[in-house]
């Protein structure tokens, strides 16, 4: 497996590096959807990527963002999102990433998270541990939910449908902060080396998260539904956290989701 993490960490050095040249020139969006925005960034880096794969691994299926896949029975599959972080990336902020993963039989076996701007490369390969640059990284050991930080993210599609303000709220009452940084992957990402102590989410793609759980995982943390249930790919929501803050944080959420709130929201 260590050959295909290796071919994984050189195709997304390369793809992000195309990224940072287009963030350089700074480049237009369309839309998707109403709010859903997408780049000519976007679909280069999704080309070179998958280009990449197919001719390193012509045989394996490839689920990426943009359309550009693969389809195959092959028991090998790709999840990429060649660029994590597009609103961020359109209006020049600087927090944005390339990421990859590879499935083996149903099992997330590699993945990598690469920020272009810090120059990070995230990568874990399944029972081999995580790392950053090459060093070994860990979760954080903050046992409190009153001690931590933690981030969320919010949907471009379908916003109005979003339950996420009631969690929002709630989560900004009980812990040192609520971070909300546009960049799923970096955000599991940084669950795992320590940076966040805990992250939720609902709706993300497969992509978004292939490669982070397993860094969390992998970094010693845990993940699971919002509501303690095992995580797939297909889930509706995920928690991803140092394992300490495991229990504490699915008994907020078990809260908030039957209607009880800890601290009322204020009115106008
Ligand atoms: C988005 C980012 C964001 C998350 C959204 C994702 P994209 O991915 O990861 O943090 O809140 O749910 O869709 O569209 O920039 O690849
Ligand atoms: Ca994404
Ligand atoms: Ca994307």
């Amino acid at each position: 497996m260590a050959s295909y993490l290796e071919t994984a960490a050189d195709i997304a050095r390369e793809a992000g590096a195309l990224l940072a040249h287009y963030f350089e020139r700074r480049v237009g969006f369309e839309l998707k959807g109403e709010f859903d925005l997408v780049t000519e960034a976007d679909r280069a880096s999704e080309k070179l990527v998958v280009e990449r794969l197919r001719s390193h691994f012509p045989g394996h299926a490839i689920v990426a963002e943009e359309g550009g896949g693969h389809s195959s029975s092959s028991d090998y599959r790709w999840y990429v999102d060649p660029l994590d972080g597009t609103t961020n990336f359109a209006h020049t902020f600087p927090l944005f990433n390339v990421t990859l993963a590879l499935e083996h039989a149903g099992e997330m076996a590699a993945g990598v998270v690469f920020d272009p701007v810090r120059q990070e490369l995230f990568a874990a390969e399944r029972g081999a541990g995580a790392y950053l640059n090459n060093r070994r990284i860990r979760v954080s050991q903050t046992a409190k939910l009153e001690d931590s930080l933690v981030c969320t993210g919010f949907p471009s599609r379908r916003r109005h449908l979003s339950v996420n303000i009631h969690f929002y709220h709630q989560l900004a009452m009980a812990t040192h902060g609520v971070r909300r940084t546009g960049s799923a992957a970096l955000d599991l990402a940084y669950v795992a080396c320590g940076r966040l102590d805990a992250f939720w989410e609902f709706g993300l793609n497969p992509w978004d998260m292939a490669a982070g759980r397993l860094l969390v995982a992998e970094a010693g943390g845990k993940y699971s539904d919002m509501q303690g249930a095992p995580h797939h790919l297909s889930s509706p929501h995920l928690l991803a956290d140092n394992g300490h803050l495991h229990s504490p944080y699915l008994e907020i959420f078990g809260e908030i989701f039957s209607g009880r709130y800890r601290v009322p929201i204020p009115g106008l």
